[in-house]
């Protein structure tokens, strides 16, 4: 049985649940794909601790206390980086370092936190194809409901002419509860910061910033594109008021943040705003913290994925959907 080992970069909620649900699927990475998937280091806010996630089981061959960065990933010898850092889109936060030092290296990354792939997207992509290494972005990409993955296999028969997501679940909340439970603004957000799943600082979510990460993320991983932040036209809600929501009441309306891709001339373009549907459409029935795409094409009409997965699991799961793919491609590839 070949043996594939694992190193965690980034150590808070998400690190910590993804390494825990790694732990707990790997007999059947045993005996779905053969392999002895290990965690052989982790670094971040809390690796160094004693006992990180309740990991005594696992023994970890190299935690690499003080170790960040490229010397960390060096030391880790891992097949697999999990980079799940902070996000700072304007920099590419700390993750970047992580990740660039695993992809010129030829090793895989799964990337959950966005900041790298926004800010130095293209590069990391490029980073990956010259070293053979592989680079993949569910759990940043909004992680529970299901992105790249159906513009990468579900419907690759078909042309895309569009999508449409509610892509951030602060936003819907919100505009949930003020439109349907006639909630306050700061009560609503109060909730959302409870419920664990509003950004630290909400301003990323309000201002829609956090659903123009993620439809760079789909539009340049699972599109093609090469669009940066400047590209978009990005209008959160900070703007709506007790006014747009009581006109919006009254003709039957269910507003959305929603995050657009549109071809124009054969240009992709892409932006966020706020939309109204009629209740009878999919995305009205989009409630509290969930998320949606609708993915219009060609040859097989539109499919609406809505998901109400919860942080931290979903993006975990999301993550390690994108490991057991690695360890399908990687199996392949030493047979062939
Ligand atoms: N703050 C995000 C949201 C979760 O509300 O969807 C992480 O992407």
């Amino acid at each position: 049985m070949r043996t594939v080992k694992v190193a965690v970069a980034g150590f808070g909620g998400v690190g910590r649940a993804t390494a825990t649900l790694l732990l707990s699927r790997r007999e059947r990475y045993r005996r779905v794909h053969g392999a002895d998937v290990r965690i052989v280091a982790a670094c971040g806010s809390s690796a160094g601790v004693a006992d990180p996630a309740g990991l005594e089981a696992e023994r970890f061959d190299a935690l690499k206390d003080g170790l960040t960065g490229p010397d960390f990933v060096a030391a880790s010898g891992a097949d697999i980086l999990i980079e799940a850092g902070p996000t700072d889109f304007r920099t590419g936060g700390p993750g970047l370092a992580y990740i660039r030092s695993a992809l010129s290296a030829g090793r895989d990354a799964v990337v959950i936190s966005k900041g790298a792939l926004i800010h130095s997207g293209r590069e990391l992509r490029e980073s990956a194809q010259v070293s053979g290494a592989m680079l993949k972005i569910s759990g940043a990409a909004a992680a529970a409901l299901p992105t790249i993955d159906l513009l990468d296999n579900s419907l690759t028969g078909c042309k895309v002419l569009g999508v449409d997501g509610v892509l951030n679940a602060t936003t819907n909340h919100l505009l949930d509860a003020m439109t349907t439970r006639g909630l306050g603004f700061e009560q609503a957000l109060r909730e959302a910061q409870a419920g664990g799943f509003a950004e630290a600082d909400p301003r990323n979510d309000v201002e829609g910033w956090d659903t123009a990460c993620k439809l760079l993320l789909i539009a340049n991983f699972g599109l093609g594109a090469d669009l940066t932040m400047h590209d978009l036209a990005v209008e959160g809600i900070q703007s709506v008021t007790a006014g747009d929501v009581a006109a919006w009441r009254a003709a039957g309306l269910v507003p959305k943040l929603v995050g657009t891709i549109a071809f124009e001339g054969g240009v992709i373009r892409a932006s966020v705003g706020v939309r109204t549907y009629p209740p009878t459409d999919p995305f009205a029935q989009v409630r509290g913290k969930a998320k949606a795409i609708r993915i219009m094409t060609d040859g097989m009409g539109e499919t609406v994925a809505i998901s109400n997965g919860a942080e931290p699991l979903a993006t975990a799961a999301a993550a390690l959907k994108d490991l057991e793919h690695i360890l399908v491609a990687r199996a392949k590839g030493r047979s062939s």
